[in-house]
């Protein structure tokens, strides 16, 4: 991988190996920014611990774990070869050491697998709210974040 190379050059990338990326490939790294952007404007600080709800190939999770201090950042995606193919590609070699990320595949919506407390959940966007069976607060936290997605990529068009 070239270190220089753009998540927008590397999401083309993976689109190339995988069919479902888990956003639209056009916009990938724009897709990926606005949601830290959403995060930092809701509060988060390096030493939030996050969770990222179906961090699918880490589009938007490159960014957050770049923006928090080592052990912050927690992901959960059941898709394990999107999450593989992403995991591949998209952070630089040295990202995962440095930043200590911690990652679960469950989709029963078991956030206890980490034995953590989380100062953030978030979810980008849809198929959960869908896919019904998530716990009702969840349901609230995926609407906003859509509602926050959906308005702050009108402001980069
Ligand atoms: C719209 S994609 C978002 C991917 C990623 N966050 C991004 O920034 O591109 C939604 C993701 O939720 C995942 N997902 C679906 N059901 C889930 C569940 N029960 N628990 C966690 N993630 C789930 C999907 O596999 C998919 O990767």
């Amino acid at each position: 991988m070239n270190e220089y190379e753009t998540t927008q050059k590397r999401g083309e990338r993976l689109a190339k190996k995988i069919s479902f990326l888990g956003c639209g490939v056009h916009r990938f790294e724009k897709t990926g920014r606005t949601q830290l952007e959403v995060l930092i404007r809701h509060g988060l600080n390096p030493w939030s611990r996050l969770l990222d709800i179906g961090c699918g190939a880490l589009n938007g999770g490159y960014w957050a774990m770049h923006f928090l201090d080592p052990g912050c950042y927690f992901g959960i995606e059941p898709n394990k070869e999107m999450f593989e193919a992403g995991a591949e590609i998209i952070p630089e070699p040295d990202l995962f050491a440095t930043k200590s990320p911690r990652f679960d595949h469950n989709d029963q919506y078991d956030f206890s697998v980490f034995g953590v407390e989380f100062d953030f959940f978030y979810a980008h966007p849809r198929p959960q709210i869908e896919s019904c069976g998530c716990p009702d607060f969840l349901v609230d936290v995926l609407i906003f974040s859509q509602q926050k997605i959906r308005s702050l990529c009108d402001d980069y068009r």
